[in-house]
């Protein structure tokens, strides 16, 4: 069969990869792709929020199988428009997408459906929010409802801070009309960790737990980004913890959501606080995380097209989600000035000489993201440039190896940071 991945970052490099693997795959198509997916697939040039485009792309292609990589397709229907053609596709509609795509809608599903997270109020007016701010004082929370590309969320330590980025989304509009409403919540202390899900409406198949790493700078100090670098499994939540975290964060979504006439198949994937009252959901995300999904793919030992035509067609069963017992890592190497702004168009070399590159390390696999391919060489495009991913016995196995190959890897300018996996290894200590 041909199978389409939409998207055009990392993640979609590495669900190409892993997808090619499969033996019933025949041609795999990336709209609109990158450098990386460029060796793996076919790129067509139709943005990831055109989705008439993207259907179009699927029926004239014969497309089997679409497999959406970001939200934002999710959000605007693109399963629902492909279930209208016919077309399988993996990733939930626009309804159950809003778990990621409105923030109000998210806790109001975790709060009726029992999920722990944080205590919140909703607000359309300014003025509301701004009253409830002084009256619970700081540290709080303030989110953009909406889609911001994982900006719009503001963690103050002063009431003076929760009320400018009310202001900032509220009035000023800096998200634009994902900030005209906000979700003002408690602050929660803790160590986070992403644990994912396959999910076919009503079943789940579990990925072991991961962990990615937000702020730009070492130590977990900075501005966020996309994340800088994920390993798997994250110590801070062990495998015999999975079964009753899922029952916690996992099954009553799924429940939730099919009750209400929609369900969710696809990647669920939930965003926890370790905190001391135990694990709290800080988000969900409806689409594997990026850099989560390379370490994760790295780990996967069985054919991805079966899994996932399972979670599109209802027959997902836990025993189709194999795992290599292996620990995973991936280091993002980014442009200079990301997540601010930054330059593009910087060579990069090193990634692939038969002996000298940094795929030529055994268990080693660079996954590209912001980059294109011209002619024989690859450029970088984006802010987050590469992920070097590693496999290796322990997690500082596989942190020293993936570091060996970043250092194979060169482009003007090229940031990343050098403590990923740190506190999993300091955790493995202890
Ligand atoms: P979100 O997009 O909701 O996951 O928020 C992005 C990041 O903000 C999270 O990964 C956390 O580091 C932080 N964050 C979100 N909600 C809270 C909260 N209630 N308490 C403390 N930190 C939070
Ligand atoms: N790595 C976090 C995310 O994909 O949202």
């Amino acid at each position: 069969m041909n199978v389409l991945v939409v998207g055009a970052g990392g993640r979609e490099h590495a669900l190409c990869w892993k997808l090619n693997d499969s033996q019933r795959v025949d041609r795999v198509l990336a709209a609109p792709g990158n450098g990386g997916t460029a060796r793996e697939a076919v790129n067509w040039a139709v943005p990831d929020d055109d989705v008439a485009g993207l259907v179009a792309l699927a029926k004239a292609e014969n497309v089997g199988l679409v497999v959406v990589g970001p939200e934002a397709p999710l959000v605007l229907g693109l399963a629902d428009a492909l279930a209208r053609e016919g077309i399988p596709c993996f990733g939930p509609c626009a309804y159950a997408a809003q778990l990621e795509g409105s923030k109000a809608f998210a806790k109001n599903v975790m709060r009726a459906s029992g999920v722990p997270t944080a205590d919140f109020a909703v607000f359309d007016e300014p003025e509301a929010a701004r009253a409830y701010i002084r009256k619970k004082g700081a540290p709080l929370v303030v989110k953009a409802d909406g889609l911001a590309a994982g900006k719009g969320v503001v963690v103050a330590a002063s009431v003076d801070e929760a009320l400018a980025a009310v202001d900032d989304m509220m009035v000023a509009r800096s998200f634009g009309a994902a900030g005209a409403r906000v979700v003002v919540e408690e602050a929660l202390a803790g160590e986070e960790a992403s644990f994912l899900a396959f999910c076919d409406g009503e079943n789940f198949a579990l990925l072991p737990s991961a962990q990615d790493h937000k702020a730009v700078f070492e130590g977990d100090t900075g501005p966020n980004t996309g994340g800088m670098g994920a390993y798997s499994p994250a110590p801070v939540l062990p495998e015999d913890r999975y079964a009753e975290t899922a029952e916690l964060v996992i099954r009553p979504i799924l429940k939730h959501l099919k009750a209400a006439g929609h369900p969710f198949k696809g990647v669920l994937y939930a965003g926890l606080m370790f905190t001391a009252k135990g694990p709290m959901v800080l988000e969900y995300n409806v689409r594997f995380g990026d850099p989560e999904c390379q370490p994760l793919l790295m780990r996967l030992d069985s054919d991805l097209v079966e899994i996932l035509l399972a979670c599109a067609e209802g027959r997902l069963t836990p025993e189709l989600v194999q795992v290599k017992p292996e620990t995973a890592i991936c280091v993002v190497l980014a442009a200079p000035g990301y997540p601010g702004a930054y330059p593009k168009g910087m060579e990069i070399s090193g990634l692939e000489a038969l002996e000298t590159g940094a795929d030529a390390l055994p268990g080693v696999k660079v996954f590209q993201a912001g980059t294109r391919a011209d002619g024989g060489r690859t450029l970088s495009s984006g802010g987050r440039v590469l992920g070097v991913t590693a496999l290796g016995a322990t997690l500082a196995e596989a942190k020293a190896r993936a570091y060996e190959a970043v250092a194979r890897v060169h482009f003007d300018g090229c940031y990343f940071r050098r403590d990923i996996g740190d506190k999993g290894i300091a955790r493995g200590k202890t």
